[in-house]
């Protein structure tokens, strides 16, 4: 992650999905943020201050006239020691306040004190949520510049269905970071591919490979967290889609060429991270293969179309490409002669048996000029950034109208 900051004030109102914040706490302390809980009395009643207090390490804050020492005057210097305040789950109660300023308890107070980014995740019954009134005050809130999550579908705690959920604790998660996140990409285009193709040889059979897409995915993810507009044309793979990004998915190198053919001319930046398969059955049986016989011989293959290289071939100046190279052996060797061969300017080399299905990897990047940085192994979230670093600087000396 690449954070502008990492202190988060916390603010926790009366509903029954207070629960799932215990959750958000864990996941934001795990992930190393500072967190500042601050409670109404009603929160209290869902969730004792005593489990906020354990998961955030910190003394949880309700009344306006609390203080954790004598020089501090909470509701004006939380604030000031804020990156982001979140508010969830926000009442309709709580955004009626807010919008007129009403402050009448040390949330709400903290709230007029506080000047930075702040994050508004409503969760109510879905009359409450979709009454005029709330949604009038939220578009307000939204005019003041908060950060506003659209609460889930479902069904609802209260027995009805609805508009009204509190989003999972990983997402309200995930939108922390990305608000958080520095915003050295805004204004790029990025275009990932990830994952496996696969070549249909009849309706159940194909020819493939273990990719399951994670490192793809991880670049997307970071780079659109970094304020680029990410473009992920995925093949198979088990991954929920990235938010904030345009996920396409397809099955074979052929849709994948032609969904990144589409696009290519608009991009700035290309990752190409995608596993291809190089050959494909040269037919297809549109109905099952029976087995006949003892042996099959009869499977003739042909190559897939090569996307990179019909990328780089129309390629304008500006462009940025990056390849990917997984090699058994003479990985540095083999990894800078196919960015030669296929004109990229930058390949990510590493060897085939360590890329696939896990969590980690350990790679050597190759720019056009020969530069060379040998990473160690580490977490693909940690890499996607490290990766997108290294190739930011190179895009700044191409394209030197970038702001950052
Ligand atoms: N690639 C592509 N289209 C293909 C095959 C590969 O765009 N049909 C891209 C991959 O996404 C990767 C790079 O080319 O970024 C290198 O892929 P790799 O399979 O390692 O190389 P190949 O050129 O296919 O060479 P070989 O399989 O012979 O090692």
């Amino acid at each position: 992650m690449r954070l502008k900051g990492n202190r988060i004030t916390l603010g926790v109102t009366g509903g029954i999905s207070v629960y799932k914040i215990c959750e958000l706490v864990r996941l934001l302390k795990k992930n190393n943020f500072s967190v500042q809980v601050v409670m109404t009395q009603d929160a209290t009643k869902f969730v004792t201050p005593e489990t906020f207090r354990v998961l955030s390490q910190r003394e949880v804050l309700i009344d306006t006239f609390e203080y954790t020492s004598p020089e501090r005057v909470e509701h004006v210097t939380i604030p000031q020691e804020t990156d982001i305040l979140v508010i969830a789950p926000a009442t309709a109660n709580t955004i009626a306040k807010m919008v007129h300023g009403i402050a009448d308890n040390m949330l709400t107070c903290l709230w007029l004190a506080h000047k930075g980014p702040s994050l508004l995740v409503p969760a109510m019954n879905h009359n409450m949520f979709t009454h005029p009134a709330t949604q009038r005050n939220i578009s307000v809130l939204k005019e003041f510049g908060v950060h506003v999550m659209e609460p889930d579908e479902g069904a609802l705690a209260c027995g009805t269905e609805g508009k009204g959920r509190l989003p999972a604790p990983e997402s309200i998660y995930e939108e922390i970071v990305h608000l958080l996140s520095t915003k050295d990409f805004k204004g790029k285009k990025v275009l990932v591919t990830a994952g496996p193709t696969r070549e249909h040889l009849d309706p159940i059979r194909f020819i493939s490979n273990p990719s399951s897409g994670k490192m793809g995915y991880a670049i997307a993810k970071a780079a659109s967290r970094r304020g680029a507009q990410v473009f992920l044309i995925s093949g198979p793979t088990n991954l929920p889609d990235p938010p904030h990004t345009k996920t396409i998915h397809v099955t074979s190198a052929a849709e994948m060429y032609e969904e990144v053919m589409k696009i290519a001319k608009d991009m700035d930046v290309f990752i190409m991270s995608a596993a291809v398969a190089d050959y494909r059955p040269k037919t297809y049986q549109p109905s099952k293969i029976k087995k006949e016989t003892t042996t099959l011989t009869h499977i003739e293959l042909e190559r897939t179309p090569d996307i990179i290289h019909s990328v780089a071939q129309k390629k304008r100046k500006e462009q940025f490409i990056v390849g990917f190279a997984a090699e058994t052996d003479n990985v540095v060797k083999n990894a800078v002669d196919k960015m030669k061969k296929k004109n990229m300017d930058m390949i990510v080399a590493n060897t085939a048996t360590q890329a696939f299905q896990k969590d980690t990897n350990q790679v050597i990047i190759i720019h056009r000029s020969g530069e060379t940085r040998y990473l160690p192994e580490m977490p693909k979230e940690d890499l996607a950034d490290e990766i997108l670093d290294e190739l930011i600087q190179k895009v700044r000396q191409i394209s030197p109208s970038h702001t950052s």
